[in-house]
């Protein structure tokens, strides 16, 4: 909480401002009742026609000061308020794209989300209310009690007998209603959750009819939100009704004292108004204790996500063989620590060779992938990356060293010069190159100003091959040492496949190069090729030596022969 306290500091002048303002308003407000009374009471009997045209217009004078002051001190604390979420919300998306993968699938994507949209909002609802209500509450309340025994001690009296029923009724309700605000926080995660399942997966919902099924599941989320929502509503909107019966019941011992022992209907109608006051001054206190209760839970779960370290050690370890680009050393891993997803995996692959991973879906290929690049780190063995562990490399610089393209790899909207570029101001030769090799120039050039066509978002007005080459073109433009294409060419036809293939051989001989595919055909003429079969390496070898020792590499490709070369 006090990390986030910290952010409105540099917003602590226009805070300040929004404070005093407000209690020069307050103030102001105070008084209103107090020279009704006197005029009512003491100027009136008189007949002092300008005396009382005077004290109108200080009355006038207190209600646009108590106005002008009540708006302009809000203007300061929304302000104040959006900058420091602003802030806020800016340091923790930043942190989150620095997480370290293992952190990212510990707090989940979902929660994530909500954490940079529901909860900066409440943080936001806590700073601005505070700022808002914080010293108007306790002026009206405590200023309110005050000024009634200025008017009349008997009133003051029968009003502070009120005071602690009132109270202690807020207290109880909104006690009452904090654990649903936090239940709420948990079922928006769920919210988040499915919305984003839906979102992303609209198409293979879509494919399998599963549309009335995920409504069905959403409508109960969204249902179980709705109803927690209600009930904390539910208990919350007692406290008005309650304290207003309460002061009420006040206001009648009020009147009948007043009949039998004020000393005018000036102090009564004053007093009266003390009471709509102080009953404002109470139930704003009570909705502070609600939205700081709310904004701490957020502010926690914020400051739980950005004191995260996201530093990935680099320590001393053993060097490997200089002579390979790659290599894996009896490598196993587990991404929850339980059952291996990877098990004793190894090879050694030249640099400017050709490693083919194949394997079916979920047999841990891109697994592969996120510990050559140290998304993830091993459990045991050792990967080098040009004979260092990749755990001594600073994680900058290791993945510096690779372009990688995956299977539905992340497009922007903007123009294809700009997304194969992608802010690293390459040199025009190095992107047209890429963009042959890609295969990509025949589409682009067929596209309305060629490299300047602006994409939409997600590129969704290109085709499946054609954002594939985009992002295979972006991989390459980089001349990066180690090419890895996960899955990158699975939506080319067999063609455009080989002449790829080919291309990389001829302009980027010196590039080591990974090619993770399904196709027999696309990793046939890798220098080595791993097959991966559930997390295990169930063979290693070139075509012609899986086609010899490898039953399973067999069976893939005899399974395949109908369609392939
Ligand atoms: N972030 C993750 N957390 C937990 N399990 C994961 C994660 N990513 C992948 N897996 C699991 O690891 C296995 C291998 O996945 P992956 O390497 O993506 O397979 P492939 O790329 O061959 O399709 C699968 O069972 C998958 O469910
Ligand atoms: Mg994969």
């Amino acid at each position: 909480m006090t990390k986030t306290l910290s952010y409105i500091k540099p917003y602590g002048g226009t805070a300040a401002w929004a404070i005093v303002i407000k209690f020069v308003g307050s103030i102001a407000e105070l008084f209103l009742p107090l020279l009704l009374d006197y005029i009512i009471d003491d100027i009136v009997p008189l007949k002092d026609i300008a005396m009382v045209l005077w004290l109108g217009l200080a009355m006038l004078a207190c209600s646009l000061v108590a106005m002008f002051g009540n708006i302009w001190a809000n203007r300061l604390s929304v302000v104040a308020a959006a900058k420091m979420t602003h802030d806020l919300r800016y340091d923790l998306f930043k942190k989150i794209s620095y997480l370290r993968s293992r952190q990212v699938d510990e707090v989940t994507v979902p929660s994530l989300v909500s954490r940079l949209t529901s909860d900066s909002y409440y943080v936001n609802q806590m700073v601005a209310r505070t700022l808002r209500l914080g010293v108007r509450a306790p002026i009206l309340l405590i200023g309110g009690i005050l000024m009634t025994f200025i008017v009349d001690v008997y009133l003051a009296l029968v009003l502070l007998a009120c005071v602690p029923f009132v109270i202690v009724s807020v207290v109880i309700i909104t006690k009452k209603s904090i654990p649903y605000y936090a239940k709420k926080q948990a079922n928006s995660d769920d919210m988040v959750r499915a919305m984003q399942e839906n979102i992303s997966g609209v198409r293979i919902i879509k494919a399998l009819s599963k549309g009335e099924h995920e409504k069905r599941k959403f409508r109960g989320i969204s249902d179980r939100l709705g109803e927690t929502d209600y009930s904390a509503k539910k208990v919350m909107s007692l406290t008005n009704p309650l304290a207003t019966l309460i002061l009420n019941l006040g206001l009648v011992v009020v009147i009948i004292v007043g009949a039998l022992m004020s000393d005018g209907a000036g102090s009564v109608l004053a007093v009266l108004t003390y009471f709509t006051m102080i009953l404002n001054g109470m139930l704003g206190l009570s909705k502070i204790f609600v939205v700081i209760s709310q904004g701490v839970a957020s502010a926690d779960r914020i400051e739980g996500v950005i004191e995260l370290d996201h530093s990935q050690p680099v320590g001393q370890y053993p060097q490997g063989d200089k002579a390979y680009a790659v290599q894996f050393k009896n490598v196993s891993f587990s991404y929850n620590g339980v059952e291996n997803n990877l098990s004793d995996i190894n090879f050694a692959l030249k640099r400017g060779g050709t490693l083919g991973i194949i394997g079916a879906t979920g047999s841990g290929k891109s697994t592969v992938i996120n510990l050559l690049m140290r998304f993830y780190d091993v459990n045991e063995g050792a990967i080098y990356v040009d004979g260092q562990d990749v755990r001594s490399l600073p994680p900058e610089e290791l993945r510096a060293r690779f372009g990688i393209a995956f299977q539905n790899d992340f497009l922007m909207a903007g123009s294809i010069h700009e997304n194969i570029d992608y802010g690293r101001k390459l040199p025009e030769e190095d992107i047209a190159c890429a963009v042959d090799s890609a295969q990509a120039r025949e589409f682009i050039s067929g596209l309305e100003g060629g490299m300047q066509y602006e994409l939409a978002q997600k590129a969704a007005n290109l085709s499946g091959g054609q954002k594939q080459r985009l992002t295979v073109a972006r991989a390459l433009a980089g001349n990066p040492r180690i090419l890895i294409l996960d899955d990158a060419s699975s939506a080319l036809d067999y063609e455009t496949d080989a002449a790829l293939r080919r291309d990389l051989a001829i302009n980027y001989p010196d590039t080591t190069k990974i090619i993770i595919a399904q196709r027999v055909s696309s990793v046939k003429s890798a220098d080595i090729i791993a097959v991966l079969d559930d997390g295990r390496q169930i063979g290693l070898g070139t075509h012609e030596q899986l086609m010899r020792d490898c039953e399973e590499y067999q069976l893939i490709y005899r399974a395949q022969m109908g369609e392939d070369i």
